[in-house]
């Protein structure tokens, strides 16, 4: 019997990256994966719902959509977002409500969405992917960062207020992960960065998600942190 077998697991940024090494862990696992990102390659086994997460019309129709389909989640994994290295004298404020937008803004929206429908269909695990940018302050980041310590802060608090309520959240907050999202950013020639092959694989982050979705109801799992060694 595999860990997740019946269980109804979403995955937003499911298209690509950590999101989709996630979606794959999860279905490896035994989970129906509903999949939510605006663009989706089809795939068997996958439920796919494109949306846009910033518009939060989209998010609210996706909560319908999966009531009328998969069904409330057991299991929800927040990973969806956007990166931005830049200095703050040319980062412009529309740069800022970019990353507020997709990193703080649409987790909020999802959270509120999802959260008291899973309580009230009896509870579950969400997961939320942070960044260690969450909790420390880097050189060049100050768009992103404020979007994920906004995140962190999100997640703090909405485990307070969910806790015993049967619906368990938990924080992941990886260090630098070899996906797409450093495309722009050159790490291999970008000094005091790690480069590509130095860094954490998707999979390295899917297998700490796994594991946070995989205790049992009476344990709390609160925050895990995870980097490169
Ligand atoms: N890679 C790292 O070093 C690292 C480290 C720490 C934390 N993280 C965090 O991990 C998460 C995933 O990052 P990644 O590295 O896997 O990035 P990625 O490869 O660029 O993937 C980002 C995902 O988010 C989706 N997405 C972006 N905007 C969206 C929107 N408006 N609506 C719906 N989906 C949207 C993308 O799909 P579409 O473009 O198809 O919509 C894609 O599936 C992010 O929250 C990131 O901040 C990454």
């Amino acid at each position: 019997m595999r860990p997740l077998g019946g269980r109804v697991a979403l995955v937003t940024g499911a298209s690509r990256g950590i999101g989709a090494a996630v979606a794959e862990a999860l279905l490896a696992a035994g989970a129906r994966v509903v999949r939510v990102s605006r663009t989706l390659t089809p795939a068997e086994g996958y439920v796919d719902l494109p949306s846009d997460l910033t518009d939060p019309r989209q998010v609210d129709d996706l909560a319908s959509r999966l009531a009328e389909g998969a069904g409330v989640p057991e299991i929800v994994v927040s990973n969806a977002g956007g990166f931005l290295l830049r200095p703050l004298a040319e980062t412009t404020v529309a740069d800022f409500d970019v990353q507020i937008a997709i990193n703080l803004r649409a987790p909020f929206a999802l959270a509120r969405a999802l959260i008291p429908r899973m309580r009230a269909a009896g509870g579950g695990s969400y997961i939320t992917i942070g960044s260690v940018a969450d909790h420390v302050g880097f050189p060049d980041n100050a768009a992103y960062a404020a979007s994920k310590y906004g995140l962190r802060g999100l997640h703090e608090t909405l485990a307070a207020e969910y806790r015993g309520s049967g619906v368990r959240l938990t924080l992941v907050s990886p260090g630098p992960t070899d996906t797409a999202i450093w495309g722009p950013f050159d790490p291999d020639h970008r000094e005091g960065f790690p480069s590509r092959a130095q860094m954490l694989r998707p999979s390295d982050v899917a297998d700490a998600v796994l594991f946070a979705a995989t205790r049992p109801p009476h344990v709390l799992i609160d925050w895990l942190r995870l980097g490169p060694a």
